[in-house]
Order: C-alpha cells, then structure tokens, then sequence
C-alpha cells in the first residue's frame, strides 16, 4: 500500500499548548501512522514515504519519523521552509506500492487549540509525478475535493493503461487488476453547492468517506445520524447514485465517538470505537485531531492485509459467530473491507490518547513492538472480542439482518 499526501504543510507548530511544539500532526503524517499500526513491525519497512524537508524542519519530528522504521525518503531543501510532503506506504517491497493517497490540505496548528485550516495547495500533485512503481500500487488514498478525486483516478488508471500497452505492468493479472480508492472528501468542500460533485466522485472511487458532521453540512442536514428517517434516506440516496464504477462501493461515514458506519448496497456494518463514551477507556481520549485520517490510511493498509496477523486474529475470533459468517458472505468481493475496518477503528484508537501521534517502543525482552505501551494486534484482540459479544446479543444493531 502506498499513501502519496502532496500538502503544502506537514508540520503543526503548536502555539501556547504545552506539547505540541515540534510534534508531527498533519493528514499525512496521521494516514501514515494509521497504515504503520496495521503494517506491523514486519512490514514497517514497506510503509514507504517522502517528506520534503526545509530548512525549518524540527529534528524532534525526524527522530519520530525515524522511530517508526519506515522506508521515509526525506529530500532536502535548505533554500527554503517546510511546506510539502508527499507521502507514501506499501506493504510489499518486493511487489511495489499499493496505495497512493493524496492529500491538498494544509494544516495549520492555531494557538492555544489545534484548529484545522485549509488552503489552496502550491502545489498539486498529478498522477504523471508518481513513478511507474507507485502507478501500479494496488491501492490509492486521497483527501481531496470532488474534481480532483476524479482527475486523479483516472490520470492513475491512463498511466497504467500507457504502462501495459507499452508492456511495463508487472504481470497480466497485476494490469488487468483495478486498483483500490478510497476518498476522503476534503471537510471544507463538504458544501450543498458540491452535492453534485461529491456524487459524481464516488461513482469512480471504491470507498467514500466523509465524516458524519460533514455529510450532514452538505445535505443542509444539523448532522447524519444513523437513527433518524433523514440519515436512512440520505444513505439510500448515495448507494442508489453509485459508489464505484460497478456500484458495489463502499460508503463508510465516521461518526466519531459512537463509532463507523460502513453501507455496501445490501450491507451495513456498525463498529463501535475503541474506546467507547461512558467506560474507562474513554478517559484515555485526549485529542481526537488525526482520528480520520489515521483511520483510513489504517483501512486502505487493511484492506491489503489479508492472510496478516490482524486478519487472522479477526478471523479466529469472528468464525465463530454465525451473524457475522453470513453477513461476511454478503460482502461479497469486498470481504475484506469488515477486517480492514476494524483495524481502522483500532488504530483510530492510538491516535486519540495524545496530542500527535502515537509513540513507538518496544516490550522489555524486545520482543514485541508496542504503541502507547500496547500491542496493535493486541488490541484487536480486545476489541474483536467485545464486538463478538455485541454481535451475538444484538446482531441487528451492527448488521443488516433479516
Ligand atoms: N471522541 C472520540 N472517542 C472515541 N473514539 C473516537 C473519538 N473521535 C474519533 N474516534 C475514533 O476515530 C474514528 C475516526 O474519527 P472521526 O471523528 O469519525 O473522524 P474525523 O477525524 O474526520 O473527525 C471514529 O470512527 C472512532 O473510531
Ligand atoms: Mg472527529
């Protein structure tokens, strides 16, 4: 999986805030942290990424940068400040970069309380930039407007349509394989003029996800919310227009603390977060800035994890619950989407136990890669075995259920 984030800002400077100075925050780094949670220790150096440095760049968030052991390509420019990154992850060395994601958002750390901006990019990113090798990743990740999410997609789809013609796919099955997207419409764009747009974007991408105070913003709705006939009527609108080329998309709406929702045509899915209002664990949320872009740079890194250990500890808990065996069958092709989004929700998790991102360490004897003193899989364990409980005593409350 590759991530590309071309931004104009990588780096929160935080004001008065104690701690927040010279951390790294930003759509990209987050996304990134996301898809290196689910990657694991054995596939950190798969997680791939370029991060223009300026002049101004803080050697704090070098030395973070550097704790996660990723393949981070750093290209230096002293003549001037930080302003871009470009961002990139796959989980295959040997087979190249999977996802790509763009992100045209700058992020600027107000004082006193992290407040997201965004501004128009310097500089943008078009698909003719990537290398072959990134052409060809398996899955792509975008924060971006309407327009440019469908720009992208297809100036991505005609290179590798160039590439095979001139004979330099990997193989016929890797050319005849169309690649993963998963949109992440920018929350500023989230407007009723861009209602058009927005659905016209989704029918070129795999995965649409805008958070729920978002879609509500731009459907004139207070918010979305999975109870009321509003909500219901809305997501039935958006399947019915097509989400994905062959309309079998996925529309995942982040609702925050109560949680995601994933809508496949015939599907729903309900994931509850990690750390769930009114328990201990809710305690624990500090700042929930990142909690969407980690989660799906987690999704798109989960959706080609299959057969890796977060799948296979999934697998081992939920084989058992025949709700979910039989809601499995339905999500038919897209069966790993359930899996992918329960490490979203995990690592979504880490995110939001501190201001930035999660911190690195390993256990005592050095075996194990902990995050926040925990292990990844560790907590999915947790987590897959709480959701097997909601499951069996209220299947209908996750699941669309006969
Ligand atoms: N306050 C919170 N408490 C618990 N979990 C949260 C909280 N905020 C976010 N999360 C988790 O992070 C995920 C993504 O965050 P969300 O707030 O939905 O996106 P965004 O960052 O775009 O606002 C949620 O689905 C949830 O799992
Ligand atoms: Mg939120």
């Amino acid at each position: 999986m590759l991530t590309v984030h071309f931004r104009a800002d990588d780096i929160d400077f935080g004001g008065s805030r104690p701690g927040v100075k010279n951390i790294l925050g930003g759509a990209a780094s987050f996304a990134v942290i996301g898809a290196r949670l689910v990657s694991g220790a054995a596939h950190a150096r798969s997680v791939s990424w370029i991060v223009d440095v300026g002049s101004d760049f803080p050697p704090e968030a070098l030395a973070v940068i550097r704790s996660w052991d990723t393949d981070c390509v750093f290209r230096k420019d002293h003549s001037r400040l930080t302003t871009r990154a470009w961002n990139g992850y796959h989980p295959d060395e040997k087979r190249g970069w999977s996802t790509v994601s763009f992100d045209s958002r700058r992020t600027i750390a107000d004082k006193g309380d992290i407040d997201f901006k965004y501004l128009t990019p310097k500089l943008r990113l078009d698909p003719s930039m990537l290398s072959d090798t990134q052409v060809w990743s398996r899955t792509f990740h975008m924060v971006c407007s309407s327009s440019r999410c469908i720009s992208i997609v297809n100036g991505i789809l005609q290179r590798r349509d160039e590439l095979h013609q001139a004979g330099q796919a990997p193989s016929p099955e890797h050319a005849s394989t169309r690649p993963i997207f998963v949109w992440e419409p920018v929350p500023d764009l989230c407007t009723p003029e861009e209602q058009e747009n927005f659905f016209a974007a989704s029918r070129v991408v795999d995965v649409v996800s805008p958070n729920h105070q978002e879609l509500g913003m731009m459907f004139g709705q207070p918010g979305w919310s999975q109870e009321s006939e509003d909500g219901q009527q809305l997501v039935q609108r958006i399947l019915a227009s097509g989400i994905g080329p062959n309309g079998d998309g996925c529309l995942v709406i982040r609702a925050g603390k109560e949680g995601s929702y994933a809508f496949l045509k015939a599907q729903k899915l309900w994931l509850p977060a990690y750390h769930q209002p009114g328990t201990s664990g809710a305690r624990t949320v500090v700042d929930p800035t990142g909690a969407g872009n980690s989660f799906l740079g987690a999704l798109a890194q989960g959706m080609v994890s299959a057969g890796r250990e977060p799948f296979i500890v999934i697998e081992s808990i939920l084989s058992t619950s025949e709700a979910w065996r039989e809601s499995l069958e339905s999500w038919g092709l897209r069966s790993n989407l359930p899996m992918a989004l329960i490490c979203a929700t995990v690592a979504a998790g880490f995110v939001i136990e501190q201001i930035g991102v999660p911190h690195i360490s390993m256990s005592e004897n050095g075996g194990k890669e902990l995050w926040n003193q925990s292990e990844f899989t560790e907590r999915v364990r947790l987590y897959t075995q709480r959701l097997f409980r909601t499951l069996d005593e209220s299947p209908q409350r996750h699941l669309l259920t006969n």
